[in-house]
């Protein structure tokens, strides 16, 4: 395997100062431990939707259905909000056409474990393979099809959830009985926090994201292709053509460079007759894990002006251009998802990193505690005029 060494500050990224201005938006009326139906699954019990609201006028909702979050409206540089997470009206809904994972809390395993098997302790664990050879997003069912308990806090100034899911020993093959809890927070410097805690009974491996896509211009509004990203990693893992990768880091280089701010448009056109047919890339970010979550990538919309910015814990940041929808599925706005309607950045640990001991680990034992934090951050034209 060809390392090598990350350096640690990649680009010119600029962390931009809080606090956000409140702007020309009505303050929405908030809401603490408030639930509405959000329609019943297949097995007859009804979803709840929860919204998170701040002084900014910002909403995020989520329903207990697969923790998903449904919603993110954020204003656009005239203080118009548009929510910006695709998704759909109804757990129902989700349960029938959300194979993208839209929205969706990932485990056990986030992304591909090679092969479909991986060695711990000298025991080997194999799956039922669901991504060509290899297992994807830790096989069926995945945490985004179970019902989570929601417990909702006023968590300081801020305004959150805790979400809990016990995922039973030998869950979707993997060992121990594993107890995962997901605070969802948002702030009011315009933040969607989202930490993680887990612990097991058993050594067990974890990788835990989160899935949803984004379309900066509001949900249903065309491609994201005009979007400008910027993704803070010098190296990324080389991927064969199912995307596992290789085994080998490479240096970015050519579309996978974006450590300055460069147009979707621009890589996806050199990556579409690529295996993943646009961005599909597991970035490795410098110095982590750590303990503070640090900035990762930010993205521009440059009509709405809205942008996004990405911090987090972990060591890995996997950029997605939703290639695989094709304008069959509509969402709230009623706009059909057409190819590269949405951008996923997932933070996670590197695919496939049971079976390289040489990255960071992603065992966990009896006794242990994971920790994770993922922010997203959205600011206006208006945060930087006061910045
Ligand atoms: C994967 C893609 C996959 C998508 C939907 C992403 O995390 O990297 O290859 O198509 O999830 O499951």
């Amino acid at each position: 395997m060809r390392s090598v060494r990350i350096a640690a500050a990649a680009a010119s990224i600029c962390i931009l100062a809080n606090p956000v201005s409140a702007g020309p938006v009505a303050p929405l009326s908030r809401v603490i431990g408030g639930s509405v139906s959000f329609g019943k699954t297949s097995d007859g019990r009804t979803a709840r939707l929860y919204t998170l609201t701040n002084k900014n006028g910002m909403r995020v909702r989520f329903t207990d259905y697969g923790g998903l979050i449904t919603e993110i409206s954020t204003p656009d540089r005239a203080g118009k909000l548009a929510n910006v997470a695709l998704g759909f009206t109804s757990a129902g809904e989700y349960q029938a056409r959300n194979s993208y994972g839209l929205g969706s809390p990932i485990g056990r395993y986030a992304n591909r474990i090679g092969s479909a098997r991986f060695t711990l302790d000298g025991k080997t664990y194999s799956f039922k393979p669901n991504n060509g050879p290899n297992l994807l997003h830790g096989g069926p069912p995945g945490y985004n099809t179970r019902y989570w308990s929601v417990s909702m806090r006023p968590l300081g100034i801020n305004h959150g959830a805790v979400l809990t899911l016990v995922s039973p020993d030998g869950d979707q093959g993997f060992p121990g009985k594993l107890t995962v809890r997901m605070r969802y927070t948002l702030t009011e410097h315009d933040e969607l926090r989202i930490d993680y805690t887990a612990t097991t009974t058993k050594p067990t491996v974890l990788n835990l994201t989160n899935h949803t896509y984004f379309n900066l211009a509001g949900e249903g509004n065309g491609d994201v292709t005009g979007h400008l990203i910027q993704v803070r990693a010098n190296s990324m893992a080389e991927t064969d053509r199912m995307m596992l990768p290789t085994g080998r880091i490479l240096e970015v280089a050519g579309p996978y460079d974006l450590r300055d701010p460069h147009v979707i448009r621009d890589g996806i056109e050199m990556l579409k007759t690529s295996p993943a047919g646009g961005y599909d890339t597991p970035y490795v970010l410098a110095n982590a894990p750590r303990k503070k979550p640090v900035l990762a990538a930010r993205v521009t919309e440059p009509n709405s002006g809205r942008m996004m910015e990405v911090y987090t814990t972990e060591p890995g940041i996997q950029f997605f251009t939703g290639q695989q929808m094709r304008g069959i599925d509509k969402g709230p706005s009623g706009r059909p998802y057409v190819r590269y309607g949405g951008f996923a950045l997932e933070t996670q640990h590197l695919p496939d990193s049971p079976n390289h001991p040489e990255w960071p680990t992603t065992v966990l034992r009896p006794g242990q505690v994971f920790r994770s934090t993922t922010i997203y951050k959205f600011v206006t034209p208006i945060d930087r005029l006061h910045s």
